[in-house]
């Protein structure tokens, strides 16, 4: 088999005294959408921050198509090819919509322009409608649609997205799904967290149930569909 895109190996975290991830492994295989599923509190979050190196992980690593980044400070993180959409989507609020693209604009590790705004604005025309409004006057849901592009500007590696849908009504939902979707189908590498598993269900092509900081499942999405042991266990449903 090829090597990973992205690899958590044996990932113990800390906050302070309070351990939060134990021993956690991740593997995501290039072009996946993988979904991080797990109730509140489960460690979604805590597992981006670690991959993402804010909160490195005491024990184990973090590896990107091999090369271990664990251990690099988070900028490095980022420009060895991690694009990350944190839980709370912030934007550029008093700045364009344009401006908070170009400011994200970056070239990928190995040289990759595949994201221009050109394409962007392809791939998300609702942007490309609003280039020149500020951001902070856009909805909760064109806040999310515009922190994800920002993420793509970079040319990451993966791409992880927190909990794209939270907090979002059913019908921005679905578009953020679909989002997702048409990003997958273009082969994008995506680690994806939620609590909502019914969204995820219809976009990752994989699956990973986090409970208390461990690993409790693993398998492809349809697999996981017919579980229902696994889904009322560990998911709220
Ligand atoms: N900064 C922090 N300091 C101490 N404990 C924290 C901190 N952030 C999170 N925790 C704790 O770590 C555990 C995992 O939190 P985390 O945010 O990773 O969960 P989550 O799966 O993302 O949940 P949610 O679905 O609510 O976003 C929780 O028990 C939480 O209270
Ligand atoms: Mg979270």
């Amino acid at each position: 088999m090829s090597t990973p895109m992205l690899e958590v190996r044996g990932a113990d975290v800390y906050y302070g005294a309070s351990q939060i991830l134990f021993n956690l492994d991740l593997t995501v295989e290039k072009g996946q959408t993988m979904a991080l599923l797990g109730r509140n509190g489960a460690g979604k979050s805590t597992t981006f921050k670690a991959i993402a190196g804010l909160v490195p992980p005491r024990r184990g690593e973090v590896r990107l198509s091999g090369e271990t980044v664990s251990g690099r400070a988070p900028y490095r993180i980022a420009r060895a090819g991690i694009g990350y959409v944190p839980e709370d989507r912030q934007v550029f609020p008093e700045h364009s919509v344009e401006d908070n693209l170009i400011v994200a604009m970056k070239r990928g590790r190995r040289g990759e322009a595949y994201w221009t705004l050109t394409r962007i604005y392809e791939v998300f025309p609702i942007l490309a409608g609003m280039r020149t409004r500020h951001a902070g006057r856009l909805s909760g849901g064109e806040q999310q649609m515009l922190t994800i592009a920002r993420a793509l500007m970079g040319n990451p590696d993966v791409l992880l997205l927190d909990e794209p849908s939270e907090g979002l009504a059913p019908i921005i939902v679905q578009a953020i799904g679909g989002l997702i979707r048409t990003l997958r189908g273009m082969g994008v590498t995506i680690l994806l967290a939620e609590q909502n598993m019914h969204f995820c269900l219809d976009i990752a092509t994989h699956a990973t149930v986090v409970d208390k900081g461990q690993v409790v499942y693993r398998a492809p999405v349809a697999e996981l569909r017919g579980n229902t042991a696994i889904t009322q266990r560990y998911l709220a449903v």
